[in-house]
């Protein structure tokens, strides 16, 4: 097991199209994985794409605490880990919302990003099945992020209005701001 270096904005392997795994039961898939569930423990992210860790291959892996689901307004009780290999979006609805995106290799930033509200997604898994599921809000955002990075694509190409893009710590502090304000 290893913590993997994750890979920063700018960086060529996050600007590729990663390619089909061919065969997700292989063991060198496996190891792939468990490296970065480890990684993904140590930056206490929601999930994490193999690009992002210098593997151009189509696996991500997340996981949503219950706790995190709640506070995001989903009804459902978080989703526990789950690894996609070779996953597929589909939007099952043309509703969109925007919510708060970061990235783990997008360090100290957050941003307003709209997502697709309620989607399917396909995926096998490293026995190989085929699994699809349904996913609404905070769950459809993770994978739509998450599946973004297989294309190439990083949250901030996603945001309309630049001006719902920075640092966390200056947006905490003109929420602050702005809560006094309203306080006042
Ligand atoms: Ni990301």
């Amino acid at each position: 097991m290893a913590i993997l270096k994750i890979a920063r904005m700018g960086h060529p392997v996050l600007k590729q199209r990663a390619a089909e795994v061919e065969d997700p039961s292989a063991p060198v898939i496996r190891a792939v994985v468990r490296n970065m569930i480890e990684t993904l423990e140590d930056a206490e992210g929601a999930g994490l794409a193999a690009p992002q860790v210098h593997i151009p291959l189509r696996v991500v892996i997340f996981q949503i605490a219950p706790a995190r689901a709640s506070e995001e307004g989903d009804e459902d009780e978080g989703v526990a880990l789950s690894v996609l290999v070779n996953p597929t979006v589909e939007p099952l609805s043309d509703e969109m919302a925007s919510g708060i995106e970061a990235c783990l290799s997008i360090p100290g930033m957050a941003g307003l990003v709209p997502r697709h509200t309620h989607i399917r997604y396909g995926f096998q898994t490293l026995e190989g099945n085929t699994v699809e599921r349904e996913a609404r809000d905070f769950h459809a955002r993770v994978v739509q992020h998450e599946c973004d990075h297989l294309d190439g694509i990083l949250y901030p190409m996603r945001i309309p209005d630049l001006t719902r893009f920075g640092f966390v710590e200056e947006f905490s502090r003109a929420e602050r701001q702005r809560t006094e304000q309203a306080d006042a």
